[in-house]
Order: C-alpha cells, then sequence, then structure tokens
C-alpha cells in the first residue's frame, strides 16, 4: 500500500488503515426498526493509505477501477457531487463536516478484497477505512461506533442509500472470535463469543454473484413499510412490538403490511434467542434460528431470490445445520452453519445444482470473525 500510494502520489503515506467487511449471522432489516442484530466481521477488507494535505483538496484513487484520481475540495463537497465509487470516501469527509468537525484535505489510496455487490457490505467497509484514517489524521478523537455513524450519515445523505447503521457498526466495532450483538436504538453493543472452528463447525458464505443494489429503491421502499406500520400502530418503532402482539397489530394494518411486521418481530426474537444460545455454549443450536430467518425473508419480506434459496435447500439437504441469506437482499450472499467435515460435500453440492440449474458459478469460502477496523501501520 506504501509503494502504490507512493507511485500514485509521489510521497509516503502517514499511514494505512483497514476495515473488514461483515455476514449477519441473524436480524436482517432490524435495524432501521430500532431492534437488534449480530453481525460478524470477516477477514476480507479494505485499506485506505492516507497522507494530510494542507491546501483543503481530497484526492482519491482505487486500485479496483483502473480510472483517474478523483480530485475534489473538502470545502466544496456537497451530496451528489460525486456519483461514482467516490461518493463513499467524499461523503465520510462530508459527514465529517455535518458533524462539526474541521476535517482538512487529504491524498487517499484504496484497495480492497471485498467483493463489490455480493451484500458483504464493501461500501461500509469502505466508509469506515476512510472515517478512522481521518479521526488519526485530524485528530478528532472519535469512538468505533461514533465512526460507523459517520460511515452510515455519508451512506445516507451522500451517496444516497437510506441504509440502517448494522454494517458500519460492523466493521467498526467486531472483535475476532466474537459476533457483535447489536441493540440499535440503545445504541449499545456487546461481543458475543463466536467461534465455529473450535467446536467442529464452519461458517460457509456463498456468493450467489446475483449482484444486489440497495440504492435501486427496494430497499427503501421496504424501510418506509416498516415505518408505515409503526406509525400506524402509533410506535415508535417496530421495535416496539413483542410476537404476542402480533395478532392485534394484524387486525389494524393493511394486508400488505402484516408480513413485513411479522417478519421484523421475529427476526429481532431470532437476534434474542441467538445471543443466549451462543452464550450457552451452543453454536449447533443457531442453525435452526439461522434457517428460520430465511423462511421469514423468503415468505414474509420477500427480498430472497431463487439462487440464494436454492443455496439454502441444498445445503440443508447436505446436512448443513443451518442456511440463510444475508444482508440486504436480493441477491448477494448465503451463510451456511456446518460441521466441519460436511461443509465440502455442501460446497460441492451447491456448486453443482448451480450448474445444472444454468446459473454462473457461485463463489464459496469459509469466513472466521475477524477484528474490526483499526490503524495497521
Ligand atoms: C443492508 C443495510 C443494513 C441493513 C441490511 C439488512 O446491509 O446496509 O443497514 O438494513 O441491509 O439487514
Amino acid at each position: 500500500m506504501k509503494e502504490a500510494f507512493r507511485r500514485i502520489y509521489g510521497a509516503y503515506p502517514d499511514g494505512v488503515w483497514a476495515a473488514p467487511g461483515r455476514v449477519n449471522l441473524i436480524g436482517e432489516h432490524t435495524d432501521y426498526n430500532d431492534g437488534f442484530a449480530l453481525p460478524i466481521a470477516i477477514p476480507q477488507h479494505t485499506l485506505v493509505a492516507a497522507r494530510r494535505r494542507q491546501d483543503g483538496r481530497l484526492r482519491l484513487h482505487s486500485a479496483q477501477g483502473d480510472g483517474p484520481v478523483i480530485d475534489l475540495h473538502v470545502e466544496r463537497l456537497t451530496p451528489g457531487a460525486v456519483t461514482t465509487w467516490g461518493a463513499y470516501p467524499a461523503g465520510v469527509v462530508w459527514a465529517l463536516r455535518e458533524a462539526g468537525h474541521r476535517p482538512g484535505g487529504a491524498d487517499l489510496h484504496i484497495d480492497s478484497t471485498v467483493p463489490t455487490g455480493a451484500g458483504l457490505s464493501s461500501s461500509a467497509a469502505l466508509e469506515c477505512a476512510v472515517a478512522f484514517a481521518y479521526n488519526d489524521l485530524y485528530g478528532l478523537n472519535l469512538s468505533a461506533p461514533a465512526l460507523a455513524l459517520i460511515g452510515q450519515r455519508a451512506e445516507n445523505g451522500f451517496a444516497g442509500v437510506p441504509c440502517g447503521a448494522m454494517d458500519q457498526l460492523a466493521s467498526a466495532c467486531c472483535a475476532a472470535g466474537s459476533a457483535l450483538h447489536l441493540d440499535i436504538r440503545a445504541g449499545a453493543h456487546e461481543q458475543v463469543p463466536f467461534a465455529p472452528e473450535t467446536q467442529g463447525m464452519s461458517l460457509l458464505v456463498v456468493d450467489t454473484r446475483v449482484k444486489h443494489d440497495l440504492g435501486d429503491g427496494a430497499y427503501a421502499a421496504l424501510r418506509a413499510g416498516c415505518e408505515q406500520a409503526a406509525r400506524l400502530l402509533g410506535l415508535v418503532a417496530l421495535r416496539d412490538l413483542t410476537p404476542a402482539d402480533l395478532h392485534g397489530a394484524a387486525a389494524v394494518l393493511p394486508a400488505h403490511l402484516v408480513p413485513l411486521v411479522r417478519h421484523v418481530v421475529t427476526e429481532n426474537a431470532r437476534v434474542t434467542d441467538a445471543v443466549v444460545r451462543l452464550r450457552a455454549g451452543h453454536l449447533a443450536a443457531l442453525g435452526p434460528i439461522l434457517t428460520a430467518g430465511h423462511a421469514s425473508l423468503r415468505d414474509d419480506f420477500r427480498i430472497s431470490c431463487p439462487e440464494s434459496d436454492l443455496v439454502v435447500d441444498t445445503a440443508l439437504a447436505y446436512g448443513a445445520l443451518g442456511a440463510r441469506m444475508t444482508g440486504g437482499g436480493f441477491g448477494g450472499s448465503v451463510i451456511v452453519l456446518a460441521e466441519e467435515d460436511r461443509v465440502e460435500a455442501i460446497g460441492a453440492a451447491v456448486t453443482s445444482a448451480f450448474r445444472t440449474a444454468g446459473y454462473q458459478a457461485p463463489h464459496l469460502f469459509p469466513v472466521s470473525p475477524a477484528v474490526g477496523a483499526r490503524r495497521i501501520v
């Protein structure tokens, strides 16, 4: 990273920062409903080499795009002004200004191993790596959760994606060997031990290669539906509803909102249940919770796709403990929890099922819970 930076900008960077992508174990579409989630950071991460500038210019370069250096000015950043990948790093600097900080200029060189469009939060990884870099470059003294919320603000206000805070909190706050139990309303998080490999198990990620795009309106529509349901029920957010309230809520709501609400309410309960199981050391008991979460996303929230369903069904048929789509939906990745000695057969079966169905070959890789964003050089 240091040499690449020097080739582009003619000097060495002040430092290099890293932030990981994530998979969510359970708790999908609950974050913007003030609820719970349980993500882990994955080893794939984004690196940012950065150097302070005194003149307010913000220059951006990515090893992934072969485009030229994007040349901006910190004081002239406005939403809509950058429409490429540069909107994420520029958005972070904009969000810092919006929050009352005085970030100056910088040269940034970015490289990443987080696949894009795979539902693994490549944009949150980019935002967090840049936020952590700026925090150090300009001595802002912001905490990891505060930097995560700057990343979310960048995505909402600058890149125009109305996401919740889960992805950025996962990238910023996760710890190795743990899942991150998020309580969004309380602004609280705690680490829950999660180390499948120590119990003879493995967590497999299957990237279906169906590109998902949260900016295309479907995500915003789901979020609006949940918020409308909360309003109609006189609640601040769907977080305030328990499974016991569902029957009464269904009597009040228009029919099309009922399954949305049912997903959010049962999903919050699944997160709580999963945390209890993990704290008790019953990792295998997570399996049925994952599978129930998938059914809820498929049947109630209706954001799965045939490819993701095929992964889940095939994995279960070949002995997986549980499987579900992870992330925003409409494609992206599936996670499979399985005993270590089943993983190979499951992977082969999924690949072969995709071939038979005429789908693109999926990408499969095991993940262990990795560390969150940090300075590495
Ligand atoms: C995307 C969003 C998150 C969250 C998930 C669904 O990843 O960025 O905020 O809403 O979808 O759980």
